[in-house]
């Protein structure tokens, strides 16, 4: 990664863990990285854990993570959560357009898009998701795949806004399948979507953090963190340990 952009890595926890085990689990990473000087750390429990994680990691230097949002601030939308009420909780991220959204919930490019403008009018920074199927690869529309997906999600957002934005290229058949991109697979997209915002937000651009998510452990995070565009990680598997998070999280900041 380039030095003008801090790295960031973001534990993804899924469904998974009671408050107890979250609680622990938090507590566990937030020792293991308090040390580590020029990184940046969250991780992103479920709903029912933030606020009790928030509270335990209020001192710093973990943050806490949202793993979704929806784009009203409230009314009659029995089950959602808006923006507002997670940065009530004690959020500074909230995780946009995962691919398990986008494939079990049939969230689309225009939802990502009206989820993300919401993150950022609530003060958060949104953390949206992109990347690519299988198939998709397979037929070569990787790159208009991803193209598509980042102009819809950032359609309507000003400059000053988007220098809070987070992308994160997870190909899809990455993830939880033990099965990485290459760093040079990963460079190549992430070098495509700076290249692609920059053409909107010149000077944002080179700052705009991208991550790479989709089986990232804590021996393959240096080789892909050596990749000139990748600056962190958006980490599910390895990041349900505190013992692999941690070692994730040294491993790819070491300089
Ligand atoms: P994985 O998940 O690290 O288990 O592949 C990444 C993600 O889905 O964010």
């Amino acid at each position: 990664m380039a030095a003008a952009r801090r790295p960031f890595f973001c534990g993804n926890w899924k469904l998974n863990g009671s408050i107890a085990e979250s609680l622990a689990l938090a507590t566990d990473v937030r020792n293991g990285v308090s040390s580590l000087r020029d990184v940046d750390v969250a991780v992103a429990p479920s709903f029912t854990a933030l606020y009790a994680v928030a509270k335990r990691l209020e001192d710093g230097p973990v943050t806490v993570a949202a793993q979704d949002c929806f784009w009203e601030e409230k009314g009659a939308f029995t089950g959602e959560v808006a923006p507002s009420q997670l940065a009530d909780a004690g959020c500074k991220h909230v995780i946009i357009g995962h691919s398990e959204r986008r494939q079990l919930f049939g969230e689309l490019d225009a939802a990502v898009n009206l989820k993300a403008r919401a993150a950022l009018r609530a003060g958060l920074a949104p953390i949206i998701c992109v990347g690519e199927t299988l198939a998709e690869r397979d037929a070569g529309e990787t790159m208009g795949r991803v193209q598509a997906q980042v102009d819809a999600a950032l359609t309507d957002i000003d400059h000053a806004s988007l220098e809070r934005v987070v992308i994160a290229y997870e190909p899809v058949w990455a993830i939880g399948t033990g099965r990485n991109a290459t760093p040079a697979q990963a460079q190549e997209v992430h070098h495509f979507i700076r290249s692609r915002i920059a053409g909107r937000a010149p000077a944002v651009a080179p700052r705009l953090r991208i991550l790479y998510g989709g089986s990232m452990k804590p021996d393959n995070a240096r080789a892909l963190m050596a990749e000139a565009d990748v600056d962190g990680g958006l980490v599910g598997g390895a990041s349900l340990s505190a013992e692999s998070f941690v070692r994730l999280v040294k491993e790819g900041s070491a300089t």
